[in-house]
């Protein structure tokens, strides 16, 4: 069977969905009302020309999935079947890790990514809540509202999927970029303590 595509999905073509971290139905079926990009016409999975945002697949080791992201921090070189380790570590872990990428179908190259993970807590009455995590857009492609679409389409997600709340951190450069979609600054500390570079 073959992975899922923007043809397969187009045709209805069964397709191979073992090859992607999650069901996209969720997605693709979710209610956009609240979502700016859906008022300005724009919907998953197409935020624009040759652009077809899907969730991360286990063959996108080869689409440049690890180069989009070396342009957030560091990546390091590892191999394919490290890559497909941990991508078999999340997939096993159903309704945690939504990660979000838009390919230029046009070069078949990765140039957007977002990371929505959800977190099972015992507080507020037991509820789940989100973090949007890895948010990248290649530099040939920003400014053109890839990164709003992402964290737009993953914080309406997360809201749909019933999270208390949705967290973030970032540089404090950023924090405008952030505000612009309804995140705040509560004042609250970020620490960290690092075991490795
Ligand atoms: C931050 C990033 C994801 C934004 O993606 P993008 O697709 O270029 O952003 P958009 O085109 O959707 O911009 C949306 C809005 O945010 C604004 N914006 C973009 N970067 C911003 C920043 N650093 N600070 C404040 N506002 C910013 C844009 O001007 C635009 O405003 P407008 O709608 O009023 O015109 C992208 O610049 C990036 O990948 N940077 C490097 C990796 C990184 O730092 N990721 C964030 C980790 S926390």
């Amino acid at each position: 069977m073959e992975p899922c595509s923007r043809t397969t999905q187009e045709k209805g073509t069964p397709c191979d969905l073992q090859d992607s971290l999650f069901d996209d139905t969720v997605l693709r079926t979710m209610n956009t009302d609240k979502c700016k990009f859906a008022m300005k016409g724009i919907q998953y999975p197409t935020p624009g020309t040759s652009l077809f945002a899907r969730p991360l697949r286990r063959s996108d080791y080869d689409k440049g999935f690890l180069q989009l992201l070396s342009q957030l921090t560091k990546v390091g070189d590892y191999s394919k079947e490290a890559f497909e380790a941990q991508f078999n570590s999340m997939q096993a872990l159903p309704g945690m890790y939504y990660v979000v990428v838009i390919e230029d179908t046009s070069t078949a190259t990765l140039v957007a990514s977002a990371t929505l993970l959800i977190e099972h807590k015992f507080i507020h009455g037991a509820v789940i809540r989100g973090r949007i995590e890895d948010v990248v857009v290649d530099s040939e492609y920003r400014s053109s509202s890839l990164g709003s679409f992402l964290l737009e389409l993953l914080t309406c997600f997360s809201e749909e999927i019933g999270c208390y709340k949705i967290t973030l951190d970032c540089k404090l450069k950023l924090v405008g970029f952030y505000e612009k979609f309804g995140y705040n600054n509560e004042g609250q500390c970020f620490l960290t303590k690092r075991f490795k570079d």
